[in-house]
């Protein structure tokens, strides 16, 4: 109430209105609340221009390898799922980001709201950002961004979404410098179908380390490196076995963005929380989680409605497809109990953001000042 008095007060001056006189303007007067709530939320905010922050279209799509290209036969899963899409990764780096939409987002990392807020620390990164795009409405907008998410889709070659949960939209991971024989995050799958790993860091020109680390169907190993700040690399990061390797001596900060295949009827999805559970607020990443699972679920249940009561008279029990549907609504409910008992089973300490007077940003500031 106190806020909406003295958000109108402030426009009398200029629209001539008295507090009576609400009701007669009542338009009006949202109009203004609502601006004054935008100014609240970012006052000072970049914005995301895809034709002048994105350096690559429609018309530059980077090179792809497919998962045949590694020796994988798209159609067999490997120890834990089946692939989404024929689609292993981009090989090499490509320039995602200008240099002035990667000090954009340094900008944003800095913001006294997301060092609040954001801040982890956590057993694969000294230093890991969660949620920024909550605090920031510049990094909301570029992951959202409808260009950004057709360039994904079609480096994929099936539709994707970012993912629902807001979480993995920007994750940020900082790591310092370390010695080569220890790897930075071992050898691993992903716990989302897809990821896009965007350098941040300046790339010394001496720099060792620091790629990722690639396994082909016969344990050869490629590594993925980043020419400079500002390029990218797509992975079916859940299918192929990767791991990143420790960046020897310069300061390596990379943001990880999740996508999920947008056909929620033809792609049960498997996103997992296990890694997850140790650099987040678990009442954010169960909330998030629980509601992107359960408005998927509610949308199958809507789509078989619609195909087997709906559509038609009776119901062919005999219909392959009726079971497969049972089925993978089954699978993909069990999933979702299985990952919330992983919240609810956690056994350490849970993350919580590392207080504000203690947050230590001269490694951010060591990532973005080194030549
Ligand atoms: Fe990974």
């Amino acid at each position: 109430m106190f806020q909406r008095k003295t958000a109108l007060k402030a426009f009398l001056p200029f629209q001539k209105l008295k507090e009576n006189k609400i009701t007669t303007n009542c338009v009006l007067f949202q109009r203004h609340v609502n601006f004054f709530s935008l100014a609240k939320w970012d006052t000072n905010c970049n914005q995301f221009d895809d034709k002048h922050d994105l350096m690559m279209n429609f018309n530059t799509i980077p090179n792809v390898k497919t998962l045949s290209q590694l020796g994988y036969d798209k159609n067999i899963s490997n120890e834990f799922k089946k692939p989404y899409a024929d689609f292993a990764m981009t090989d090499p780096c490509f320039r995602l980001f200008s240099k002035e939409c990667v000090e954009k987002i340094r900008t944003e990392l800095k913001k006294e709201e997301i060092k609040q807020n954001c801040y982890y620390s956590s057993e694969i990164a000294p230093l890991v950002l969660r949620n920024v795009t909550k605090y920031s409405s510049f990094l909301d907008s570029l992951y959202n961004s409808q260009t950004l998410t057709n360039l994904i889709s079609q480096i994929i070659g099936i539709d994707v979404i970012p993912h629902p949960v807001s979480l993995e939209h920007c994750h940020i991971n900082v790591q310092i410098p370390k010695k080569s024989d220890d790897l930075v995050f071992g050898w691993h799958y992903d716990s989302q179908p897809f990821v896009l790993i965007t350098m941040l860091s300046d790339v010394p020109k001496n720099a060792k380390g620091g790629g990722t680390l690639i396994q082909d169907r016969e344990g050869n190993i490629t590594e993925l490196t980043f020419p400079d700040a500002g390029y990218a690399y797509v992975l079916q990061g859940s299918y192929i076995l990767h791991a990143a390797n420790s960046a020897e001596n310069w300061y390596r900060a990379t943001t990880i963005t999740s996508y999920i295949p947008r056909d929620f009827i033809k792609y049960n999805e498997f996103s997992a929380l296990q890694t997850t559970t140790t650099y987040t607020d678990h009442n954010v990443l169960a909330k998030q989680y629980f509601a992107y699972r359960l408005e998927t679920l509610q949308k199958k249940l809507e789509n078989y409605n619609n195909n087997y009561i709906k559509c038609s008279n009776n119901i062919d029990w005999n219909d392959q497809h009726l079971m497969q549907d049972l089925e993978n609504m089954k699978a993909y409910y069990e999933w979702t109990m299985v990952q919330m008992k992983k919240l609810k089973d956690f056994k350490k300490p849970r993350p919580m953001p590392i207080p504000c007077d203690m947050v230590n940003d001269e490694w951010l500031n060591a990532c973005f000042k080194q030549k």
